[in-house]
This record gives structure tokens, sequence and C-alpha cells, in this order.
């Protein structure tokens, strides 16, 4: 429906707003998909397609959105993903984020390579925030970004296990980010940056320095973030098997979550392994192209794992209905990761507020409207499966 399009109401919103904002290579980088993006619509449509049940005449004069995890009480079941490169989109975008998780009362999970350092992020916290690794061929380097995140008082590690090789995402190839590009895609690449005023001043200058924050001492050569990048990517160990788990156990006693499962089995695998949590993920559709989105997959593994496993889930979560479908299929938790980034990108820290917000009002009313009150009330009762 056509309307004046002044105040941003939903995420779609924010989305267009940092279309517009963001030099096509970053939108591109941050909204795009691997190979032909089909889990990446995926994620999203299967989430459309699941229908609530509108029930009526119950009490819901008051609702609670909150959780417990880790012993740690959060608003509502969500928190912001672990985005690299975070910090391109808006300025010192992962300081941003953290503020606006805690204002929200969530949790906001650092990335391995994010522009801002685990102690830029730190000073800016005034609460524990989650931190997400990566294993590389460097154990070294592995341990000291630990040891780090321990020290500046991370207390819940999420290890990303979906990235043993990197996908390819075919805008990227477009735009240039990889592969590189001729003498007139540089100039026409270029160009980009004097048609995005807004973003080239606000994060271009003002936003500097564009560095891996976390692995700036590992990598003293790098004089670009393509360099930084090329280093990540030579890095990512293919090796890596659940017994690394046990090494990673024996220098992380805090929380841990593996993230980046899809399937029963390994699912299983990461319980056995010792994981206090596991997200079910695709890695918003952006590695392995044509497999199960993500809220497909969650009820399955729900029942492989039981109710002892914490279950969070991402990849195409849009709205606050979304997290009321994905807890009603067995999840206990979600997180998002480009819809933080659209709003930052569109309207910075008060965009990214009003976001959260819009998620919380959103989930407010699907559970009055589903006569599911209380988080325990949303079961797969409140689906409507006929
Ligand atoms: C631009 C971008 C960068 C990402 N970087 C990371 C990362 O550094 N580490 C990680 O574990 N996942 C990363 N992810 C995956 C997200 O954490 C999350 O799984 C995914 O975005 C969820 O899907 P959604 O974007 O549909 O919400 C990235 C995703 C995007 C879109």
């Amino acid at each position: 429906m056509p309307s004046l399009n002044l105040v941003p109401a939903s995420t779609g919103d924010y989305r267009r707003l940092a279309e517009k904002r963001l030099p096509r290579n970053l939108f591109d980088y941050l909204d795009g998909g691997a190979y032909g993006e089909t889990t990446l619509e995926a994620n999203v449509e299967d989430f459309e397609n699941i229908q609530m049940k509108q029930r009526v005449m119950h009490d819901v004069s008051k609702i609670d959105t909150h959780i417990n995890m880790f012993g740690n009480d959060m608003a509502m079941p969500l928190g912001l993903a672990p985005i690299g490169l975070a910090g391109m989109m808006a300025r010192r975008a992962e300081v941003q984020a953290v503020k606006a998780a805690e204002k929200a009362g969530i949790p906001y999970c650092l990335s391995t390579v994010s522009i801002c350092s685990l102690e830029e992020v730190a000073k800016a916290a005034t609460k524990p925030f989650w931190f997400q690794l990566y294993m590389m061929r460097d154990r070294a380097y592995v341990k000291g970004l630990l040891e780090r995140a321990k020290s500046v008082g991370c207390q819940t590690l999420v290890f990303t296990v979906d990235l043993a090789v990197v996908g390819a995402r075919y805008r990227d190839v477009r735009n240039g980010m990889i592969g590189g590009l001729s003498p007139f895609g540089k100039l026409r690449a270029g160009l980009e940056y004097p048609t995005h005023p807004k973003w080239a001043f606000d994060v271009g200058v003002k936003g500097k320095p564009h560095v891996f924050g976390n692995l700036a001492d590992f990598v003293p050569s790098a004089k670009s973030i393509i360099d930084f990048k090329a280093w990540v990517d030579a890095q990512f160990d293919p090796s890596c098997t659940w017994k690394d788990i046990e090494w990673l156990r024996s220098i992380w006693d805090g929380n841990l979550i593996i993230k980046g499962i899809l399937s029963v089995e390994d699912a299983k695998a990461a319980v056995a392994a010792g994981a206090d949590g596991i997200v079910v993920s695709n890695h918003g559709g952006r590695q392995l192209d044509s497999v199960s989105s993500s809220i497909n997959m969650t009820p399955r593994i729900r029942d492989a794992v039981g109710d002892k496993t914490i279950i969070i889930m991402d990849g195409g979560v849009r709205s606050g209905q979304d997290i009321v479908k994905a807890l009603a299929n067995g999840a206990q938790s979600v997180l998002i990761g480009r819809p933080w980034i659209w709003a930052l990108a569109a309207r910075g820290q008060a965009g990214l507020d009003a976001l959260l917000r819009t998620f919380k009002s959103e989930m407010n009313v699907s559970m009055a409207l589903t006569g599911a009150p209380k988080i325990a009330d949303i079961t797969s009762k409140i689906l409507d499966t006929d």
C-alpha cells in the first residue's frame, strides 16, 4: 500500500533505508546469500508460511516476554547475532549495538571479525556480552583471543562451526569484493562513495579506524580490510572436528554455544561434545545453498536433543511474530543478523532501539492474540497446523 513512508515501522523499512544509505557493494555483502540464494529466501518464506491460531477471551492483561538464560535475565528471547565487518555499515557499529542490546535487555554477540575490538566494545558495555569464535589454524591466536575475551568479562562463547570452507556469494563476486576488479570496474566502484555522502562522512571518515579490531595484533602486515579478509579466509581451519571441542573446553570454562547446527546428527554430537547450547543456523543462507531453512529444522532438532540443551535459532527472523513462531517450534530464543545492521545503517542506535521496541511489541501482541501470555504458554498448540 502506498504511504508517506516518513517513519520506518518494520524490518523491511529499515532494509529499504539501509539500501539507500550504503554503497552497493556493502549493502550486497550484508544482504546477500550464497549461490542462488534459495536458502536465504527459504529462511524468510518458511516463517511466512507458519500460521498462528487466533484465540480470544483469555486473560491477557499481563504479558511477560522475559526469559532466563545461563542465569541471566533477558527482556525477550532475542539476541543480536555476530556480524563480521559490522563497523563498515554504521559508525563503530559494534559499540552502538552493545549499547542498544543492553538498553533492550538482550544479549549482543561480538564477531571474531568485527571492526571494533573486544576491548573497545567492553569499554562501552556495562554488562558481559557474548563473544563468537571461528576456529583458526593458528591455535595460539585462538587461545590469545579467548584470554582477551575472558579478561574483558565475556562469559558466553559462541563457537561457529559452519564455516570450514567459505560459500561463494555471487553478489560479492559481481561487485569485485571477491576476485578483484578491472581498472574500469575500480573506477565504477569508486563512484559509490561520493554518491553515498552520508555513509562516506559518517562511517568512511568518522568511523575509522577500519581494521579488524580483534586481529590487528595478529596481522600487523594488513594495510586494508581486504588484507585482513584474505588472512581470515586463509585461516579458517577445515580440519576442525568434534575432538577440537575438548581442547576448547580445556581453555574456556564459561558457557559454550555451538552455532551452525542444521542436522539432528550434528545436534546430538554437539550435545555429546559438551555444548551448553546450540544455534540452529545455516549462517543466514550464506554458506551451503539449498539446505533446509533454520526454522524448518528447529522442531526436529528439539525432538532429538530433548529439553536439557538450550536451542537458539537464527535465519529469517524479521519480526516479533517470528520470535513467537520460533518458540512454538521448539527454540528457546532467536538471534537476528541482518535486521540489526539494517536498522543501525539506516538510523544509527536510535534506529536499532526503535526496531527492538517494535520486536517486543510485536511479541506482546502475538502472545496476547494467541492466548499465550507467558513464555511457557508458547507451544505448538498456538500454531494452526490443520
Ligand atoms: C553480513 C553478515 C556477516 C556475518 N558474519 C558472521 C560472523 O562473523 N560470525 C558468525 O558466526 N556469523 C556471521 N554471520 C551469520 C549471522 O550470525 C547469523 O547467523 C545470520 O545473519 C542469521 O540470519 P539473518 O541475517 O536472516 O537474521 C553473518 C551474517 C551476515 C549477514
